[in-house]
């Protein structure tokens, strides 16, 4: 984990309340694996005092560039929503990210995402089309003023969408779609609420399965508890998110 400044390149609205933000700066060379996450610290100011934990997107190595996808539900991010072309202060890469070096060439690997857990899919599809896994996207979000990536994610490989209202896409849930399309697969991988995420580990649990947690964060670096998630019914045995995560196999945590 290292600190540095990164230039705020672009900051703008890619769908209702979602921000895409790029940001370039040597710290970007660190970046290994997709579904690590930054933690951007939004002022100076003593108010709003927390960083923002927000998943790395999609790194460009070769300009130094890196993006990050958030939704402006509070102080915080409504800040972040307003810096352009300034320095901002960044800690990462934090967290272990996806094992895109466990999943073999030629396996079929079902990528899942909901509403702002969809954007660590894309660096995550990209490096997997990279090696010669086969990918499939489930993209679900509430409703179509939501949607967001699509696009980004048929570049790689068959993408579904839903939306819970069924104004864009097959109305219901990413779990729906699974299961009415028959979709066939040897690892899913997913990121989103965790009720999503833990209707996937009831239906799935049984193959390999990935889960990226979104638990609320105080340091991100694992010296606070605010990210603790139990592993199994004892209160006493859990994970940190920050430190141990936010990657899982499904076994590995309770939901
Ligand atoms: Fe502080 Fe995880 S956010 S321990």
């Amino acid at each position: 984990m290292k600190k540095a400044h990164l230039t705020v390149q672009s900051n703008s609205e890619i769908a209702d309340r979602i921000y895409k933000m790029v940001l370039k700066g040597e710290l970007v060379r660190h970046f290994t694996e997709p579904g690590q996450f930054l933690h951007l610290k939004v002022s100076d100011a003593v108010t709003p005092l927390l960083r923002r934990p927000l998943s790395i997107a999609d790194v460009d190595f070769a300009v130094n560039e890196v993006s990050v996808i958030y939704r402006t539900d509070g102080e915080g991010t409504r800040l972040l929503s307003e810096k352009k072309g300034s320095m901002i202060d960044v800690l990462g890469p934090l967290g272990n990210g996806f094992p895109v070096r466990r999943i073999e060439p030629g396996k079929t690997a079902l990528l899942v995402g909901g509403g702002v857990g969809v954007p660590p899919l894309q660096e995550l599809s990209k490096r997997l089309t990279e090696k010669g896994v086969n990918v499939i996207h489930v993209l679900g979000f509430q409703s179509a003023k939501d949607v967001f990536y699509e696009q980004e994610c048929l570049a790689y490989g068959d993408t579904y969408v839903a939306t819970a209202d069924g104004t864009y896409g097959e109305k219901g849930f990413v779990t729906d779609i699974i299961r009415e399309k028959q979709l066939e697969f040897d690892v899913l991988l997913s990121c989103g609420p965790t009720p999503m995420l833990k209707a996937l580990k009831q239906q799935y649990g049984h193959k390999e399965v990935y889960l990226s947690m979104e638990e609320r964060m105080g340091c991100g670096i694992g010296a606070c508890f605010a990210c603790v998630c139990r592993t199994g019914e004892s209160d006493t045995s859990y994970v940190k998110v920050c430190l141990d995560g936010p990657v899982f196999k499904a076994e590995e945590v309770a939901l």
